[in-house]
């Protein structure tokens, strides 16, 4: 039986905003994932996209859709990036799929049944337009990271999952399984700054929004975010489903693979998880570092090209997967330009292995009409480093990708073609060919050929599309492209049909393509501004019809009463008349509203609005405001003075 091998990524957010960088983990994995096929292992690659969450229930909402609409368009986004660079993965998950679902559902339940999750209240600063919680380390100059705006310490109810209770254990789990957590430094990190000092239960609840798997013993709360986007891991095999086969047969995972800003996550929450779920902990996580620009990390910005899409359709997937995975030190953060990316292209796959590839095809096809020279009889000494570097490729690869080493790995290979382009300097076939020694001339050209069939069979988890070029150019049987085939020199067949390569790696004019690369960027600045323009000079909501606005209570009410609300400086409880009839409504108006300048004021009032208690108090209706860019707050109020209670339409 094969030697079975789980490999993930994280799942992405559905956020649209894919660029280099966050392909640069579903790459790695994906060469990671190929190279383990081509060992012969049973390899199950694992990707998908965490959907749930506030966030997206919003962007929908101003969207004008269904959250599940907005992520299925995202989804159909993140999955074309994927095929456009040859992504092989096995399952693609999605947080929002049935069988998820109902599995994270039964793991919140059996994480309950354990005493591990209970309920308390939670603590944070509450923004009344968002409707959103944050804790303090998430407002930025202590306002709603979001709308700017004041935010109020508050209290929620929610269901905590008790991390401090395995805080020994993962001590010990890092601490004593070096293997368990790399690069080392991440090791560090974990235990230094989280696991030492002390751990805080986790917040795994909330009933603020709704989007979200409900939580099984309160249908009032959701479960929230790394219960149900880290269980992905084991739902996408079957984990407590009706068929758990795959579960049984791939669990636990080989490697994590993520970005080091969610190595906390997944190298102490979800050990823990697993812990209290009784369930065997992965055997690798794998923090790799960032795809930087300007300093930090990669964001679709200014100056570069960073959609991998359009990358792509101008260099080729092979250019763009090379790129991230050579250029980056593995474990390392690594810097993108549009200049980087078109060197490496240029001096690693035009000249080193494009040109070596061509160069070699167009003199068999030349000097031997087109026909492979037979294995030479003799090895000469010149022969000997070029034999030696091929023969030991495998291994040193190997070695590299156990390691995940994947700059590395890339680096040896282009050891070998390296001294291949140095061997042909030093044979100088068109002298052999000019002396009319064929002998010789039909050994070295051999000797080339074989060694571009090994090194390219190498590539074959990293380039997904060139090696089968050079394949073609030599006649390469699928036989001669597997590992077990490139463990001796000397496999190509004699007397087969080579055909000059064209076009492997196409040489780019730098400067030429640079001053293109910015003219799109410029065009593409210029649309997207010319588009922001349009959608502000027009109404930005869907349109609704009179009977809609018809379901709005507006009314004038006179404020007979107004004062500060008890610890809360933003708000005003506000008491109102509207022909007769009082109520009170609470309203965050104090920054621009003493009480005493309120008191007689004509205002409009929301009376049909669903009550809520803010503070304690009872706000039955929202008196209606207008607000500038720069802050500046005024109450709505008629022009004329009407009778309270007149409805406005
Ligand atoms: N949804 C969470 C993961 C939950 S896993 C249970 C998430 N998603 S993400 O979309 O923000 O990130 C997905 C991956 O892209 C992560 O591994 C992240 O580190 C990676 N990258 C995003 N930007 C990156 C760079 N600029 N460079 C390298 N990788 C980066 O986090």
């Amino acid at each position: 039986m094969k030697d079975k091998f789980y490999i993930t990524t994280p799942i992405y957010y559905p956020s649209g905003n894919w660029h280099l960088g966050t392909c640069y983990t579903t790459v790695i994995c994906d060469a990671l994932a190929r190279f383990k096929r081509m060992q012969g292992k049973d390899v199950f690659y694992l990707t998908g996209t965490d959907e749930h969450g506030q966030k997206i229930e919003k962007v929908a909402e101003s969207a004008g859709i269904t959250p599940k609409e907005y992520v299925d368009k995202q989804v159909d986004i993140l999955k074309n990036v994927w095929k456009t660079l040859n992504i092989s993965y096995d399952k693609f998950i999605r947080t929002t799929d049935k069988e998820h679902e109902e599995a994270v559902s039964k793991i919140f339940k059996k994480l309950y049944d354990k005493g591990d999750i209970y309920k308390s209240e939670y603590e944070g600063w509450y923004c009344v337009p968002c409707e959103s919680f944050w804790t303090k380390t998430q407002l930025k100059d202590g306002k709603c990271p979001d709308c700017g705006r004041d935010v109020e310490l508050t209290k929620e109810t929610s269901y905590f999952f008790r991390l401090s209770k395995y805080r020994d254990k993962l001590i010990d789990l890092l601490e004593n399984n070096p293997e368990f957590l790399q690069p080392k430094s991440r090791q560090n990190e974990m235990l230094n700054n989280f696991l030492r000092p002390g751990l805080q239960d986790l917040c795994v609840s909330r009933s603020s929004f709704k989007w979200g798997i409900p939580v099984p013993i309160d249908k009032e709360h959701v479960i929230y975010v790394w219960i149900d986007a880290l269980s992905n891991y084991i739902t996408a095999l079957g984990y407590l489903s009706d068929d758990d086969s795959k579960f049984r047969k791939y669990w636990p995972a080989d490697i994590h693979m993520m970005g080091k800003e969610i190595v906390r996550f997944h190298s102490i929450i979800w050990p823990a998880i697993l812990m209290s779920l009784d369930l065997p902990l992965p055997k690798k996580v794998y923090g790799h570092g960032w795809l930087i620009m300007d300093g930090g990390k990669m964001s679709k910005s200014k100056g570069n090209i960073a959609d991998p899409i359009e990358l792509t359709r101008r260099y080729g997937a092979d250019a763009i997967r090379y790129f991230l995975l050579r250029e980056i030190p593995f474990g390392q953060d690594g810097s993108y330009s549009n200049r980087a990316l078109l060197t490496r292209i240029n001096a690693d796959l035009v000249n080193d292995y494009g040109n070596l590839v061509s160069r070699t095809s167009a003199m068999i096809a030349q000097y031997f009409d087109g026909v492979m020279p037979t294995k030479p009889a003799d090895v000469l000494d010149e022969d000997k480093e070029l034999i030696n570097i091929a023969e030991g490729l495998y291994n040193k690869v190997a070695d590299y990708m156990d390691a995940l080493d994947a700059p590395n790995a890339l680096n040896e290979i282009w050891k070998l073609f390296i001294r291949a382009n140095k061997y042909i300097d030093e044979t100088m076939p068109w002298v052999l060919n000019k002396n009319g020694d064929k002998e010789r001339l039909g050994a070295v050209l051999y000797n080339l050929a074989e060694a571009i069939r090994i090194g390219s069979v190498l590539l074959q988890p990293y380039l997904t599309e060139t090696p089968e070029k050079a394949f073609k150019a030599f006649s390469i049987p699928d036989e001669l492209k597997t590992f077990d085939s490139i463990l001796k020199f000397g496999g190509i067949k004699g007397g087969v049909t080579v055909t000059k390569a064209e076009h492997v790696f196409d040489r780019i004019d730098i400067d030429k393509e640079l001053a293109d690369m910015d003219k799109y960027i410029e065009e593409q600045e210029k649309a997207k501004a010319e588009k922001e323009v349009k959608t502000e000079n027009v109404v930005k909501l869907d349109e609704i019809t009179i009977e809609d606005f018809a379901k709005l209570d507006l009314r004038v009410a006179e404020v007979v009463a107004a004062e500060k609300v008890e610890k809360a400086d933003k708000l005003l409880k506000l008491t109102l008349d509207l022909n007769g009839a009082t109520r009170t409504v609470v309203s965050g108006i104090s920054k621009w509203y003493a009480p005493d300048d309120l008191v007689g004021a004509s205002v409009v009032v929301v009376a049909n609005l669903k009550p809520v208690k803010l503070r304690g108090i009872e706000s039955m209706g929202m008196i209606l405001c207008a607000e500038d860019d720069d802050g500046n707050l005024s109450i709505v109020a008629p022009v004329k003075k009407v009778k309270s209670g007149s409805k406005v339409r």
